[in-house]
């Protein structure tokens, strides 16, 4: 299927330096393209891997505020977290590279200079909200106000959580800055816009191209077809932020490239880096100017519309223009999600593992397999504790591990550690060498066709078929028996183990080297790589070293541990507070908080949220005006205690006066609940 390509490129989607990775990333983009570079390396292909940090957009500069720093130092800290992450994991990128460097600025603006000198782009005006005090627009996310629709009154800009409707910031009634607290203002901004609209005629005839060539996964298909059904929009491409590639036009200065447009052209700076590193700086040109270079962009479905729609359409407006020319994906195997334990990855609610955390405590290589298999190849899949631990005993193992073990036991004891004879070969013995043959050609296929689970099933069978034939032949018998037969089985076992390394190189690399230091001393495989599966390289009378234990078996006690960590009711999600500033006790004294009883209560007329209510403090009755009303009806408050803080100056709610404010908790789920004493009381009574 590849033949006609010299060469291969494969990128991974760009990860936001703005977290930690945890599995669901790498089961989505990262390992499966790991193991289609890895199998392209083993079968010789000019294959080139192509990675790193994504350190533009909102998100960063959100998180530096939260944190009270700078975007720079959110950036740094992310990409050399995950890159060492990475590293840990076994990616074998060729370039990690970072979206913050000048080369990648260049890149960008060089990019965006062609499509806006070519008169691609179109300007338009639009009305966005603007904070005076901090003097900038303000992106969706940096508004907060009332939802229009149910009126929830801390709907985020681009969307209201409480109801779902995606907003336009504008839309908002009562919006206020998130930087500075303050009501923005309306004023009118001019962006460029990119016109993908014009370009769907020929992305749909592209992706139809490339999916019969290459055959596109279904999921992908149907997320393209579902926005060419939609028809594709205007899309801008600058923003109003500090943040980011500058836009290289002196009337818009003050704004920065759209993250995503700087952000898929990352993969061709990180090749550019890679290039000069090696001191071949027109290298990146036999990859991306080359038509007889394949190019695969690995991604998880969130990324599709960027990859199969907006790069593409972006590389074709770049090549109409003549000049140097760049080559397509050929294909975008997206994966969907992988879920854990059942449940969405969610750092909020502490839910899931970072990659780090787990290598701390098991070897990659069973992380490898585990996901390997779990693979959300065409739908969402789970990663499962207990399915970790019966994978690593039961397989890894029970199976591979053993099969090595007790070849390379067996050879120390019996033939004085050194590789036994070849004598003649049987009936039973060429058939496990054609089984292991026809294994290098089926997951050759499947991998081939990016069905990576596929392929690693095809070669942990040939390794119960290793140990069947181990089993059948009985060394252990023909050892006194037969020593010429024994010595027969001994050297086609060890064989075995030298290919089976191969052909699980690429979902187990850590355990590949181990075993290619075993048998050659030397941690690389022979140079023929795939080919050599079914050969003979082992020299007999060759000392091997002795064996060491490739897998260990996880224990449930420490299983159990990690299962007992979830957040639950019990346990919740350990996530950082943020507390407002400390007070003094003399500044909490100044509050006189009574107890309360409700006399009355009735709902304001034209309010959806608040509620009137009488009470008595003691010999004090008042009105108090709280905005409960979604949450309580009058009727069951009439008759229970409460806390107010009766000191308050008073205020004026809808036209209703105020005198004093409940007690109320609420939480981030969106539950509210009055405060009332959990014993009896007298109304008037003081809390402190
Ligand atoms: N940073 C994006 C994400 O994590 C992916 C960017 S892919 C790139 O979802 F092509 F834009 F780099
Ligand atoms: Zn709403």
């Amino acid at each position: 299927m590849n033949r006609q390509f010299e060469k291969i490129l494969v990128t991974a989607a760009l990860p936001y330096a703005n977290g930690k990775i945890h599995l669901g990333h790498l089961a989505g983009a990262y390992l499966p393209a790991d193991l289609y570079v890895r199998y392209q390396r083993l079968i010789k292909r000019d294959v080139l891997f192509i990675c790193g940090s994504d350190e533009h957009g909102v998100p960063i500069t959100i998180t530096a505020e939260q944190e009270k720093t700078t975007p720079q130092a959110v950036v740094d800290r992310y990409h050399e977290l995950n890159k060492k992450a990475f590293e840990q994991f076994g990616m074998s990128f060729d370039n990690y590279s970072r979206t913050s460097l000048p080369l990648h600025h260049e890149t960008a603006k060089e990019f965006f200079l062609k499509l806006f000198n070519a008169g691609i782009l179109k300007e338009k005006k639009e009305k966005q909200l603007y904070d005076n005090k901090a003097d900038m627009f303000l992106p969706d996310r940096y508004v907060e106000g009332t939802c229009p629709v149910c009126s929830n009154p801390d709907a985020r800009g681009d969307q209201c959580e409480k109801c779902g409707t995606f907003l336009n910031p504008i839309e908002l009634k009562n919006p206020r800055s998130k930087i500075t607290g303050e009501t923005p203002s309306v004023k009118e901004t001019t962006h460029l816009y990119f016109p993908l609209g014009d370009y769907q005629k020929k992305l749909e005839e592209y992706i139809s191209a490339a999916d019969k060539r290459d055959g596109w996964k279904e999921n992908v298909l149907q997320y393209c077809r579902s926005w060419f059904k939609e028809g594709l929009q205007d899309r801008a491409v600058t923003r109003d932020l500090q943040w980011g590639v500058k836009v290289p036009l002196s009337s818009f200065d003050r704004k920065v490239l759209y993250v995503w447009f700087d952000a898929v052209l990352g993969y061709i700076s990180s090749t550019k880096e890679i290039s000069n590193l090696k001191k071949k700086p027109d290298m990146w040109k036999e990859y991306w100017l080359n038509p007889s270079t394949k190019y695969v962009a690995f991604i998880g479905k969130d990324n599709v519309v960027f990859h199969c729609i907006v790069f593409p359409a972006m590389l074709m407006a770049w090549n109409e223009q003549g000049g140097d020319q760049y080559i397509l994906p050929e294909n975008v195997p997206a994966n969907e999600f992988l879920n854990f334990e059942g449940q969405k990855f969610s750092k909020s609610r502490g839910w899931g593992i970072d990659v780090d955390e787990f290598l701390a405590e098991f070897p990659a290589d069973d992380l490898r397999y585990t996901l390997t298999m779990n693979l959300p190849e065409s739908r969402d899949a789970d990663f499962y504790w207990k399915d970790f631990q019966a994978r690593v005993n039961n397989e890894l193992a029970d199976i591979f591990g053993n099969f090595v073990n007790r070849t390379v036991t067996f050879v120390h004891k019996n033939f004085d550690g050194k590789v036994p004879e070849q004598n003649k070969l049987r009936a039973e013995d060429e058939q496990i060498i054609f089984l292991a043959k026809r294994c290098a050609v089926n997951a050759g296929e499947f991998f081939e066709k990016y069905k990576f689970r596929d392929a690693t099933l095809e070669v942990m069978n040939l390794t119960r078929a290793a140990n069947k034939y181990f089993n059948d032949n009985e060394p252990w018998k023909t050892i006194k028996s037969d020593p010429e037969r024994c010595s027969t089985t001994l050297n086609v076992c060890l064989h075995l183990v030298n290919w089976l390394a191969i052909l699980f190189e690429p979902v187990l690399p850590f355990t590949s080297e181990k075993i290619w230091k075993l048998l050659f001393h030397t941690n690389v495989p022979n140079d023929a790589g795939w080919v050599s599966v079914g050969k003979f390289l082992l020299q007999s009378g060759n000392p091997i070293n002795q064996p060491e234990i490739l897998f260990n078996k996880i224990e449930d006690e420490t299983i159990n541990k990690f299962i007992s960590q979830l957040p639950n009711q019990q346990n919740p999600a350990l996530k950082p507070m943020t507390f407002k500033p400390t007070v003094s006790i003399e500044d909490f004294q100044k509050l006189d908080f009574r107890i309360a009883e409700v006399l009355q209560a009735e709902k304001v007329s034209k309010s959806e949220k608040l509620l009137k209510l009488k009470v008595k403090i003691g010999s004090d009755e008042r009105q108090v005006i709280a905005g409960i009303a979604l949450h309580y009806k009058p009727e069951d408050l009439v008759g229970k205690k409460i806390v107010v803080i009766a000191n308050l100056a008073p205020a004026k709610l809808m036209g209703q006066e105020s005198r004093g404010m409940l007690l109320a908790a609420s939480d981030e789920e969106g539950h509210l609940a009055v405060l009332i004493p959990e014993k009896i009381v007298l109304d008037g009574g003081i809390v402190k």
